[in-house]
């Protein structure tokens, strides 16, 4: 297939490339490197030297994006670039609203006039339900979104559904749970599990926020990524989960990143920050079901690859 990513030179996006060219498919990468790093497709080259990928350095909300369509015939779309940072939305809901939603918009619309029939899109679990009645929550849950996050991931979908009664692009959102693994960006607001492990490394202290007892759903890059591939072929219209149903502490993930690292002293509590939940853990019953997807690493060993990734290349 010949396959549009955009956010793809980011933590999942650069994960999903290197898996769509080893299946031997074309890709062609839409990205701002506004929070991914080209250095994170170094993987590509040898797809690059065959015509079978190509690097679109430009903001997903430009008319410029049309370039990432021409030429050859674009068989799908996989959307993961996005504001990411939930609390950036909360501060900032306008710039937010205008990458999440507009954003997705321009995505859709160029998709449409190049005639793409199929669109995997990307939501997040943790942000669109907001703080469920039961765990771990189902795809029928109502959204009630705590941040200006989850409410823009939840209107791009609407506008995917749009495009898909009216411009016949079939559609599959994946609904994602904390991915954690390889690339993460471990400064800055990313992932817990890569800014624990980024400090850890580097002898920093680590910071929980809140009592450290809220909850979360940890599924590593490597399964998700394998939901992304299976997306392109199965789920049509649909909505899917995709986590582990397990909830993990943010007290308990220290822990274990603590002993893999050998790291003795306890984290700073500081107090805890707006837009964020106390508990989450998605059911993946759907995924499996329908995408015949269900995570096959457990914490232990996403964690333990995790470490040993960042141990070999933090340090370079
Ligand atoms: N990591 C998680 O735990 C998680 C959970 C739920 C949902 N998601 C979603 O998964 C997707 C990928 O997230 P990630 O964790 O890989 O983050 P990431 O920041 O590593 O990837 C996002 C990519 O999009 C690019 N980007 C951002 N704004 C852009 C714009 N306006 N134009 C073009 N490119 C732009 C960034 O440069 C980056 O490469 C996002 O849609 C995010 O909302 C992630």
């Amino acid at each position: 297939m010949r396959i549009v990513v955009t956010g793809g030179a980011g933590f999942i996006g650069s994960n999903l490339v290197d898996a769509l060219l080893e299946a031997g498919h074309e890709v062609n990468v839409v990205d701002n490197l506004s929070t991914g790093k080209f250095d994170n497709l170094f993987r590509v080259k040898d797809a690059a030297k065959e015509n079978r990928f190509n690097f679109f350095h430009m903001d997903i909300r430009d008319d410029s994006l049309a370039a990432a369509f021409r030429g050859k015939d674009i068989d799908a779309v996989i959307h993961l670039a996005a504001q990411i940072d939930v609390r950036y939305s909360v501060k900032h809901p306008v710039v937010d609203a205008d990458v999440n939603v507009l954003g997705t918009l321009n995505v859709l619309e160029m998709a449409a006039q190049s005639g793409v029939t199929r669109f995997v899109n990307t939501s997040s679990g943790g942000c669109v339900y907001g703080e469920p009645d039961s765990l771990p929550v189902a795809e029928t849950a109502g959204r009630f979104p705590d941040s200006p996050y989850g409410v823009s991931k939840n209107v791009a979908e609407e506008y995917i559904r749009y495009y898909e009664r009216s411009r016949g692009i079939s559609s599959c959102t994946l609904a994602l749970s904390n991915v954690y693994g390889p690339r993460q960006n471990a400064s800055g607001e990313a992932g817990v599990v890569a800014i624990f492990i980024g400090k850890m490394l580097a002898g920093e202290d680590c910071a929980i926020f809140g009592s450290g007892e809220q909850t979360r759903d940890f599924v590593f890059v490597e399964d998700v990524v394998r939901a992304y591939v299976a997306a392109l072929e199965k789920g049509e219209g649909k909505f899917i989960n995709i986590g582990t149903s397990l909830q993990t502490s943010i007290n308990e993930l220290y822990k274990r990143i603590a002993e893999l690292l050998d790291v003795e002293p306890d984290p700073q509590y500081l107090p805890a920050r707006e837009g964020e939940l106390d508990h989450i853990a998605l059911n993946a019953d759907k995924a499996n079901r329908i995408l015949s997807w269900k995570p096959e690493l457990s914490l232990d060993q996403g964690l333990a690859r995790t470490v040993e990734w960042y141990r070999q290349n933090l340090r370079r």
